[in-house]
């Protein structure tokens, strides 16, 4: 089992963190199932830098199995992160999509030849977290849940922060109603996450919902703003039209089909150009849209112009600000819905599909619109309202950025993450909330 230390200070030197003995939290291990940086992976990094800024914060120290760009992120942030990386056979291995007694076996059939390296991987995450006696062990993603509950030392304390609905997870329901003695507390990202979580297991441990954050310095209403035409390579529309746009990785469930045959409904006359802001950031696999495969289906709706592609955009703030209109199209319950915050926070009109935790964030009507799951017809008619309308599209916007300010705050996030970490240390266990 190679380990790569990535950050070579110890805790007590780097900024931001602090020497166990001296901290008055004890030191909190973070486990991570993933180095890219999704959703999951930018809230671990709000969490953690949130955390260091706080009077009284822990030591901490994150474990990823795999480098990418969340460890860079941590290492800029002097935030302590060590390398465990999953044997190759292991990082393969999740439930996503699996049904049907077919799956399963297939599922068990894959499983059965990890065990080997699970059972090394085990050893070695075992080996670290004894060394660090951590007062806390908070894992991140459903594969990093079951190995932190086996690995965890017998002094420490266990938090699942759950990023995604586990009910309708056919294995991993199972393997955490399993294992679900040896984690004190889930917290949730949203209430309809911890909902979700109460049905899958039950009262114990508790689940308590604690919204996200996102970086209210980096996503406000000014700043600079994108040139979205020249990244999609194309001529600049006339003046007065409007742009709408999905900003989402590619992953079918976003809606980006139900977006673009909502654009194709528009009415010719109004001035609109609809930007799809993603690019091909994981490896292309059945559950995600191929940029070709997109746009081919964009100009089987005769699009032309009225759409364009911009690929993969690394300033999303910059993104957001150019655009009047975000629009949030996931076709399942999302479990938050970080793309939404961030649009609030930057004051724009927001369209979002109404399920799940994204109808926490804002109120219909009022700092958004809410719009009905896969069905184009109900996104085009709110569209069709925001381009004609620029007074209503600013009222929205700037709610949204009131709203968003007050929801979204990094501190509030730490603030209530600590407060669950130091209920734990008390012994005052939070009950759900
Ligand atoms: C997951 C969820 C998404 C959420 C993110 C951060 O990726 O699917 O809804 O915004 O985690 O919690």
């Amino acid at each position: 089992m190679s380990v790569r230390t990535a950050h070579g200070r110890s805790p007590a030197s780097a900024p931001g963190t602090r020497d166990a003995a001296g901290s008055r939290d004890g030191l909190v291990v973070y486990l991570s199932a993933s180095g890219t940086l999704g959703g999951a992976e930018r809230v671990l990094l709000d969490l953690t830098t949130g955390l260091a800024g706080r009077p009284g914060g822990p030591s901490q120290l994150v474990i990823a199995a795999a480098d990418g760009p969340l460890t860079r992120a941590l290492e800029r942030a002097g935030v302590e992160v060590v390398t465990l990386p999953w044997p190759p056979i292991v990082a393969r291995l999740g439930d996503h999509g699996v049904r049907g007694p077919g799956g399963v076996l297939q599922l068990a059939l894959r499983a059965a030849r990890a065990v080997p390296s699970l059972l090394g991987y085990l050893a070695a995450l075992r080996g670290m977290l004894r060394e660090r006696a951590p007062a806390i062990v908070h894992s991140n993603g459903f594969k990093m849940h079951v190995l932190a509950a086996l690995a965890k030392p017998a002094g420490s304390r266990l938090v699942w922060h759950l990023h995604d609905f586990t009910a309708s997870r056919f294995v991993m329901v199972r393997a955490l109603r399993l294992l679900k003695r040896r984690c004190d507390v889930a917290i949730a990202n949203s209430r309809s996450v911890a909902d979700d979580a109460r049905q899958a297991w039950g009262e114990r441990p508790p689940a308590v919902p604690v919204l996200n954050a996102v970086d209210l310095s980096r996503f406000s209403p000014s700043g600079p703003v994108a040139d979205l035409d020249e990244m999609a390579g194309c001529a600049t529309p006339p003046e007065g039209t409007v742009r709408i746009g999905i900003v989402a990785t590619l992953a079918r469930w976003k809606g980006h089909e139900v977006f673009l045959r909502a654009v194709a409904l528009l009415p010719r006359e109004l001035r609109v150009r609809a930007y799809v802001v993603s690019g091909a950031v994981y490896e292309t696999d059945g559950s995600q849209w191929a940029l070709d495969e997109l746009r081919a289906f964009a100009s089987s709706l005769g699009l032309g112009d009225r759409v364009a592609f911009t690929g993969f955009a690394a300033d999303a703030p910059s993104v957001m600000r150019a655009l009047d209109v975000v629009v949030h199209a996931s076709t399942r319950p999302e479990p938050f819905g970080l793309v939404i915050a961030e649009a609030m926070a930057c004051g724009r009109a927001v369209v979002l599909s109404a399920a799940g935790g994204a109808t926490e964030l804002a109120d219909d009507g009022r700092s958004a619109l809410f719009s009905v799951p896969s069905d184009a017809v109900a996104l085009a008619s709110h569209l069709e309202a925001l381009v004609r309308d620029a007074a209503l599209r600013e009222r929205l916007g700037a709610a949204a950025a009131i709203a968003a300010r007050a929801r979204f705050s990094l501190d509030r996030f730490a603030r209530e993450v600590q407060d669950v970490h130091r209920s734990l240390l008390s012994g005052t266990r939070r009950g759900p909330g």
